[in-house]
């Protein structure tokens, strides 16, 4: 397929948008400053952390930060897709306390069979999905344009 362009402009953040690339959901998730310090928090829940799975990610985005998957830290492009069985995850760009999930800092829940992501696609550990969710290929036009593909 071919390469489509996302002008982030208008973006803000905890804000998602979707575009479709090679007939998959892609989301450009803008993420806050408090969740990107609460991203390393969560490694010890994680199973790929530091994202060592060289299928799920193009190696550039782990240049920066391992932990963050992105070549801009606060701007997250992900395969909105489960790496279970293929749902689409609803996003939870808020932090979220006690008592729903103590380790729950934001993030993707699958409703399908429960698998939770963190705001980086990481999957936590004791899920279905053995992976954390992809991040497809792109690279910055500009400042303000991220193309896909
Ligand atoms: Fe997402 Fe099964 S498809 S948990």
């Amino acid at each position: 397929g071919a390469p489509v362009t996302a002008d982030i402009t208008a973006l803000q953040e905890g804000e998602r948008l979707v575009l479709e690339w090679r007939g998959q959901p892609i989301w450009i998730v803008k993420r806050s400053k408090a969740i990107l310090e609460a991203l390393p928090t969560l490694d010890s829940h994680l199973r790929d952390p530091m994202s060592e799975n060289p299928d799920q990610q193009p190696a550039y985005v782990l240049e920066h930060d391992p932990e963050l998957r992105s070549i801009k830290p606060e701007v997250s492009v992900l395969v909105g897709l489960c790496t279970h069985l293929g749902c689409s995850p609803e996003m939870k760009a808020e932090i979220r306390p006690e008592p729903f999930d103590p380790e729950w800092k934001g993030g993707y829940f699958c409703p399908c069979h429960k698998s939770r992501f963190d705001m980086a696609g990481r999957v936590f550990q004791g899920v279905p999905a053995p992976t954390n969710l992809v991040v497809p290929p792109h690279y910055y036009e500009n400042d303000t344009t991220i193309v896909i593909g």
